[in-house]
């Protein structure tokens, strides 16, 4: 199983711009989850501070922040990031090819000058939340499936770690970017919970078995009654158990 790759791929997302129930969730779930997402709801409540309250030191951030502007200016941004120690960090691929070498370089260059590790660098595709009309309305060439994978092969071919993905993608961008390209995939749900707005999802088994390195997972595991117990019973289900 691809568990190997990975001691435990699940992110939880941490939904939130209430600071104290971001800081007890990411406390408790601390030895249960292979690291926290904070994304712009939070970033944009309580900032780069609000994030160092919620993540600390313990490296197992995702910063879920999705950056798209010019070069000089995302390059600015990630430099700025790297002081929050990010494990992940995430640009948006249609700024291009230019911007995400720079983001790399920058990445690189100020955790070489901090002397602390780089962040996993990966780019977001096509949201999932466009469909093929929307992809066409912004001028890009579809189908959906066929622009995710021109994207991720873009973002590659940049020097960049990997890129988020929805569970139905996964097998395509491996496919096209082989074993080492890492894989984010949101929209998991474990068997028999509630849905919710996500639409095409696969159970945490699935989407291991279909070679994602990591599960962002919020409200089955930040909605729970017991958030510790249900991140546990998604990786035994990971396991197989
Ligand atoms: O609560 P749920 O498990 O649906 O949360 C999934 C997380 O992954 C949310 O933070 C959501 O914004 C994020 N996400 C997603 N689909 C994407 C990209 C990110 O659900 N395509």
């Amino acid at each position: 199983m691809t568990r190997s790759r990975n001691r435990n791929p699940i992110l939880v997302a941490i939904d939130t711009a209430d600071l104290d129930r971001a800081r007890s969730l990411a406390r408790a779930l601390a030895g249960a989850v292979g690291g926290i997402k904070l994304g712009l709801e939070f970033f944009n409540a309580h900032g780069p501070d609000g994030v160092r309250a919620v993540a600390g030191d313990r490296g197992d951030l995702f910063l879920d922040l999705k950056y798209h502007d010019i070069p000089n200016t995302v390059a600015g941004a990630v430099r700025a990031a790297i002081a929050l120690r990010p494990m992940i960090l995430n640009v948006h691929a249609s700024g291009g090819a230019a911007m995400m070498r720079a983001a790399r370089e920058a990445a690189i260059s100020e955790a070489v000058r901090l002397g602390i590790p780089g962040p996993k660098l990966i780019a977001v595709t096509v949201l999932t939340s466009m469909d093929g009309s929307d992809v066409a309305a912004v001028g890009q060439i579809g189908p959906v499936a066929e622009q995710v994978v021109r994207l991720a092969r873009l973002t590659r071919d940049c020097g960049l770690d990997g890129v988020v993905c929805s569970p139905r993608e996964i097998a395509a961008i491996r496919a096209a970017c082989g074993p080492d390209f890492t894989l984010v995939v949101p929209g998991i749900r474990p068997a028999g919970a509630e849905t919710g707005d996500q639409k095409r999802v696969m159970t945490p088994r699935e989407a291991m078995a279909a070679g994602a390195d990591f599960l962002v997972i919020g409200r089955p595991i930040a909605g729970a009654a017991d958030p510790v117990a249900a991140a546990g019973a998604i990786l035994a289900e990971i396991d197989g158990a």
